[in-house]
């Protein structure tokens, strides 16, 4: 049984005509035990969106969900996320899953000192006998490579630089001993030496403890480096996953193709213009009914007129080509 199964997930947001807009829409996908998950796409895809609706932490309304399951297996326990109530939710949170975002000086209370936060995220995560917090929090503070801990859980947040805050929302979320980390653009706010050194932090986490990573990014760099499959998102819809390796060396969907020919490649020849990806992620409110990656696609120019009206008018399927490896195109094979 996987960890988590998602299936058909569609999240829409209430807009102020009180139009119902997709920001999310008919995403399936699971997350296996120990394994690092990316999910990979331009800004504005519904990454953060899928992120949080998994411990449904988005506000509803305006958020609502289309009919969809969430499903995750805890030891013994099955929780039918979309479906818990209030007390349910909570415990679910409590246990099962831990988040970092981008920017841990925003997450981060700027008036507790980052000690005395860690040991309040125990506190609430676990039911851990007082006098244990203390032990616990040094604990923690090591693991996540934080030097001299007694020392730094004194501190004040703007005290530390953006590495060691990042290093403390992770700490906070290992508190409950979750079994997923989900870790929305965990690197993107620091510099790239920091940023590394995070992401290698998180992977050896995963090594010890073999926690399931949900990885977000789109930077196809790190997705080389750390993931072990990959979702590529595109306008709330996935459009190809695969192994790493399946999507670096041989990605079918021409948005994945795209992507990758963006990403910048030392000793590549001075003066040369980057490869980019015409036009723009059109907005949740302007999906166009077919293919919503349509207007931007390269593989589209080279249809005849007919082919093109299929990929205008219908929404290609995400079609199984074989076991864990999908792809949304009508005429990429
Ligand atoms: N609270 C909200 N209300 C309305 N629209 C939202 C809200 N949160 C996100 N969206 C919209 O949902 C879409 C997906 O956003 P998001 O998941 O944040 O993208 P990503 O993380 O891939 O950059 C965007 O068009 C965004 O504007
Ligand atoms: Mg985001």
């Amino acid at each position: 049984m996987s960890l988590l199964e998602v299936k058909n997930l569609s999240v829409f947001f209430e807009s102020d005509s009180s139009r119902l807009v997709p920001a999310v829409s008919d995403l399936s996908f699971s997350a296996e035990k120990g394994e690092i998950l990316a999910l990979v796409g331009e800004s504005g895809c519904g990454k953060s969106v899928t992120c949080l609706s998994l411990a449904r932490l988005l506000p509803e309304p305006p958020a609502v969900y289309g009919k969809s399951q969430i499903i995750f297996s805890h030891k013994e326990r099955r929780y039918d996320v979309l479906k818990l109530n209030s007390s349910g939710l909570r415990e679910f949170r409590r246990t099962c899953v831990g988040y970092i975002f981008q920017e841990p000086s925003v997450s981060l209370n700027p008036v507790f000192r980052v000690g005395d936060q860690i040991a309040e995220s125990i506190r609430l995560r676990n039911k851990t006998a007082s006098g244990e917090v203390f032990p616990e929090t040094v604990r923690l503070l090591e693991q996540v490579g934080i030097p001299e801990p007694e020392k730094k859980m004194k501190a004040y947040p703007h005290e530390l630089s953006g590495g060691m805050q990042q290093r403390i929302m992770i700490a906070m979320a290992l508190a409950g001993e979750p079994d997923i980390l989900i870790a929305d653009e965990p690197s993107t706010a620091l510099d790239v030496t920091i940023q590394a050194q995070i992401l290698d932090l998180l992977r050896s986490i995963r090594d010890k403890r073999g926690m399931t990573i949900l990885l977000v990014t789109h930077n196809l760099g790190i997705v080389a480096e750390m993931a072990d499959r990959v979702i590529i998102m595109y306008a709330g819809h996935s459009m190809e996953s695969g192994s790493v390796r399946e999507i670096i060396d041989g990605a079918m969907h021409p948005y994945t193709k795209a992507l990758l020919e963006a990403v910048p490649k030392l000793g590549r020849e001075k003066g040369k213009p980057l490869a980019t990806i015409r036009g723009n992620v059109p907005a949740p409110s302007n999906y166009p009914p077919g293919c919503r990656f349509y207007g931007r696609c390269a593989l589209a120019d080279r249809l005849s007129d007919s082919e093109r009206r299929l990929c205008a008018e219908k929404v290609p399927e995400f079609i199984e080509i074989r076991k864990g490896r999908h792809c949304r195109c009508h005429y990429s094979k």
